[in-house]
């Protein structure tokens, strides 16, 4: 990029084009400078010993230098200063403060010259060519836009809602806020500790109008928005794997609600896509289409006989012991007609096939093999949680599950995401303009390292229709590409009305992808020569140049973006930081206390980990 040249440039004039003059004027300036220290020191030692200060100026400090045991005869009057103990003990103090003093000086001077260097990148590449202009980001993203798009996206709100009931923050440019409407759905695209929390997840669960569902590998997020979050609404943390190690975490049964056939259909393709046949397996579409008619004939099973979420993972664990739930099936008079034959004819197949399906179906249900899992889906009648609640009540839901590994819980995750939003889909349906209100805010971050959520596309591309906005975070577009297939990944893309994308990306393709999406500019070049007779003549040629290529996309600031918004030309916009916000001394205080929380429950828990092992085991 163009920052280090700009570096160059600044130092070439720093300390380039010195000539005799200026060397002169600088060897002056550093003797009298010299001469000035010494006669402190000189000037010092006379005062601490109890002296006036010494007649005689410059010249005789410079002339003691060179009589170090008697330093006082180089002066006019040698009897106004004292021995040469005190006069050198008190240059060289004197010496050694202007060379402190010098030296913070110099990183003052240079810090605010880095951060010169850093706001004026910043501005230059905020009006690149190419790029959208002040008065097309207010049209498009100002506050007033906003308002005009809040009439059909939030009619409940009065005109003089704060903009934050309306839509979400994204940053800053050319000095005015820009934000999106909660009918938007996001994609953020940046590599790891680039401030995608920083910037974006955090302050989007901060400022969310209604419930909020956030998912996460790590209980960063958690930390922050907790204190916040409960000042708004009810808040829970799903986190069967206890990565938080907060103790009381919410419990939900996968089995709930599953006597309808919707529910069971719903849940079971959210449990099948977290066992990673996607892309990887010849006919994984087939594959998971079994696994899903066996996961949904198990949880219906499950449903209507008042089973619990061990005997899944029962039938999980071997298609013979599956024969209970087709039996359940046939009697049940309640069951989904041909749901028994379905099951039947998958644990009645010819080995091979029956045991490559059970293998998905035990993997989207390994992660109850863990008592701590098993113990936080099979909740009691009392703490059973309801999406419908959760949603009206403006509730905040922590997700919490590890990252692709084997026993990870990110499939029942993934269940209970499909669960919330198919009872948001539902209650849209059924509420004025068919939208959910207050809206949904999805904030999936880290979603394909946790799991390929099979309606992220579908929500991506008609969520904010029905108050559902969708934040997906993904780390790289090739990411996308690998998890979810080159089609469903090209969707999330397409479908994702605003594109916030970070530095540091590194595949070339994602580079290659995301400049060819920001077009391309003329670009006027002119050029002399000179012909043989001495004539000079100038060519002019135009050549098309990407607004933004690949090498400057790499290298955006740490808190920039490139924001592409709907139809507007792409924009380079400065992020806003949590920490940045008014209440950030009250987030850290809750983030703290967070901390201390988890550190506490992680040693208690430590301890207590067998018991509960020995308690659910005496359970069953
Ligand atoms: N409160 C804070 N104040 C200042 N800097 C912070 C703060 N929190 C995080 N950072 C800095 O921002 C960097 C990125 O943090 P963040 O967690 O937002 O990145 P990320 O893109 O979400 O990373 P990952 O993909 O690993 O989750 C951190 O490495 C840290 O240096
Ligand atoms: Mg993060």
């Amino acid at each position: 990029m163009t920052r280090p040249r700009l570096r160059a440039t600044r130092a070439a004039a720093r300390l380039g084009g010195w000539d005799t003059t200026d060397l002169g004027l600088l060897a002056l300036g550093a003797t009298l400078a010299a001469g000035a220290l010494l006669y402190a020191g000189a000037a010092a030692a006379c005062l601490l010993t109890g002296r006036p200060t010494p007649e005689g100026g410059i010249l005789p400090a410079f002339a003691a230098v060179g009589r170090p045991g008697e330093p006082a005869g180089a002066w006019p009057h040698p009897e106004q200063l004292p021995g040469p103990v005190p006069y050198w003990a008190a240059t060289l103090a004197v010496l050694a403060l202007a060379a402190a003093v010098g030296f913070v000086a110099a990183r003052s001077a240079r810090h605010l010259l880095d951060r010169h260097d850093a706001s004026a990148d910043r501005t230059r590449l905020g009006s690149l060519p190419g790029l959208a202009s002040r008065r097309e980001l207010t049209t498009v993203a100002g506050e007033r836009a906003l308002r005009t798009r809040a009439r059909h996206a939030r009619p409940s709100q009065p005109a003089t809602a704060p903009p934050t009931e309306l839509g979400y923050l994204l940053g800053a440019a050319h000095g005015r806020d820009l934000w999106c409407s909660v009918e938007d759905s996001a994609l953020l695209l940046g590599p790891p500790r680039m401030g995608k929390g920083l910037h974006v997840v955090i302050p989007w669960i901060l400022d969310a109008p209604g419930a909020v569902v956030a998912t996460s590998t790590r209980p960063d997020t958690l930390a922050v928005t907790h204190a916040h979050r409960a000042t708004r609404g009810p808040v829970a943390v799903f986190d069967p794997q206890r990565l938080a190690g907060l103790p009381d975490g919410l419990r939900w049964s996968p089995v709930r609600g599953c006597q309808h056939p919707r529910f069971a259909l719903v849940r079971a393709r959210g449990l099948a896509s977290g066992t990673g046949m996607h892309g990887s397996v010849s006919d994984a579409d087939f594959w998971t289409g079994q696994t899903e008619t066996a996961l949904r004939c198990l949880l219906h099973a499950a449903a209507l006989d008042d089973r619990r979420a061990l005997d899944l993972y029962r039938w999980s664990l071997n298609p013979v012991l599956a024969e209970d739930a087709v039996t359940v099936l046939t009697r049940h008079r309640d069951a989904a007609d041909g749901w028994a034959d379905a099951l039947d004819a998958i644990v009645h197949a010819d080995p091979r096939t029956r045991d490559s399906v059970w293998l998905g179906v035990r993997q989207a249900l390994a992660a109850l093999a863990d008592p701590h899992v098993l113990h936080a889906l099979d909740p009691g009648p009392d703490d059973r949680f309801d999406p419908e609640t959760f949603l009206t009540d403006r509730g905040t839901l922590y997700l919490l599950a590890s990252a692709v590994s084997s026993g990870t819980s990110a499939p029942l995750v993934a269940a209970l995401v499909e669960d919330i939003t198919e009872t948001a889909r539902t209650l849209a349906a059924r509420s004025p303009g068919a939208r959910l209100d207050p809206p949904l805010l999805l904030a999936l971050d880290e979603i394909a390292n946790l799991t390929p959520l099979p309606s992220l596309p579908s929500l991506m591309a008609e969520g904010g229709g029905s108050g559902i906005t969708t934040l997906a975070v993904l780390q790289s577009l090739a990411q996308a590409r690998h998890r979810w297939g080159e089609h469903a990944a090209d969707t999330i893309w397409d479908a994702a009305t605003v594109k916030l994308v970070l530095g540091g990306l590194a595949k070339m393709r994602d580079l290659d992808d995301v400049s060819r999406l920001l077009g391309d500019i003329d670009e006027t070049t002119r050029s002399q020569s000179r012909g043989h007779g001495g004539e000079r003549s100038t060519t002019t040629s135009l050549r098309t140049v990407p607004v933004l290529p690949p090498a400057v996309l790499r290298t955006l600031p740490f808190g920039s973006a490139v924001l592409l918004l709907r139809h507007a030309r792409p924009a380079i916009i400065d992020l806003a930081p949590w920490p940045s916000r008014p209440d950030a001394a009250a987030l850290t205080a809750g983030q703290r206390r967070i901390e201390a929380a988890t550190a506490t429950a992680a040693a208690v828990g430590r301890g207590n980990s067998g018991q509960l092992a020995a308690r659910d085991g005496a359970a069953r």
